[in-house]
């Protein structure tokens, strides 16, 4: 894989504002939106998604005839966004229309694989420095653990990163970082990539895996540490929602992991106590042996995990 210090471009993205997904049935993803702990709110032929008590929509969610991305928003400085997009230009990013229904400010265009995309100036919503994830923090209580009447539901504060499945690993990871400034955190071999963003972000915002065409593998939501990953897997199993790996902890990126596979097979993550980049710091981008790009410890990875429901046959 190549290094990121060999093409790091001039100006980047600091955040992803949100993502849309199309699926099949609203009312069957606000039943999957509320059990995770997320806030859905419906409004005609869509559902916006917040965090409980946030104010910011980090997701849209539209109807479609299958699931799929229906575009990716990132957010950048004021003053970047016109070197930007003409870096974007430069890079081979092809101009396209804004998506119905969207906020159509900004630059639309679509990446190598097809992914509709937009760059706007917006909020920074990355975080400035790695918060404390350690189990009680927060609250200090007399004992380390909660009685299980008084287990609070586990409740995402914020997105921390998405995955995205695409036929060719090394061409997305050189337009990410030549067009959007993206950085390599880490990857396996043209098999899975991932980057952060320059200006302080978790050690992954937007990640690649090899699948033999385009799709939407998974958005990570942080929770507050690795009782809530935990405390949520049973509140979605609870719900009906199984299926899914983990409780468990990354390598690549530390965090501590739990996936739920949604109505239409892709994952929502809880993920606590992820790597932070700091901004300006030089991350040592690695080439990791397979085995290295998916788990420390947790349980035997389902074979579902790794399929690309997307693909047409
Ligand atoms: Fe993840």
């Amino acid at each position: 894989m190549t290094s990121s210090t060999t093409r790091h471009a001039r100006y980047g993205i600091h955040s992803i504002d949100h993502f849309a997904l199309e699926v099949p049935s609203l009312a069957d993803a606000a039943h999957f939106l509320s059990a995770f702990g997320l806030e859905a709110q419906a409004q005609p032929q869509q559902l916006l998604v917040r965090t409980h008590g946030g104010t910011h929509v980090w997701a849209r969610v539209n109807e479609g005839v299958r699931k799929q991305l229906a575009y990716l928003a990132f957010n950048c400085f004021a003053d970047d966004f016109e070197p930007l997009r003409e870096q974007i230009i430069a890079a081979g990013g092809r101009e396209a229309s804004p998506v119905a229904g969207a906020p159509h400010e900004g630059f639309w265009f679509d990446d190598p694989d097809g992914n509709r995309l937009q760059v706007k100036p917006g909020v920074k919503t990355t975080l400035g420095c790695k918060p404390d994830a350690s189990p009680g923090s927060g609250k200090r209580r007399l004992r380390g653990a909660y009685f299980r009447a008084e287990a609070p539901q586990a409740r995402p504060t914020r997105l921390s990163h998405v995955l995205m499945f695409t036929p060719d690993v090394r061409r997305a990871v050189a337009f990410y970082e030549s067009a959007l400034g993206l950085q390599l955190s880490d990857g396996s071999d043209g098999i899975v990539a991932f980057l952060h963003a320059r200006h302080g972000s978790d050690h992954h915002l937007v990640a690649f895996a090899q699948g033999k065409t385009k799709g939407w593998h998974h958005s990570a939501w942080d929770v507050p540490t690795v009782d809530d990953v935990g405390i949520g897997k049973m509140q979605m199993q609870r719900a009906g929602y199984a299926k899914g790996w983990g409780v468990g902890r990354h390598v690549l990126g530390s965090n501590y992991f739990h996936y739920v596979r949604d109505p239409w097979g892709s994952f929502w993550e809880y993920s606590a106590d992820i790597d932070y980049v700091n901004a300006g710091t030089e991350w040592p981008a690695g080439n990791h042996p397979p085995e290295d790009s998916l788990y420390l410890w947790g349980p035997d990875v389902p074979e579902y995990f790794f399929e690309n429901t997307e693909e047409r046959t």
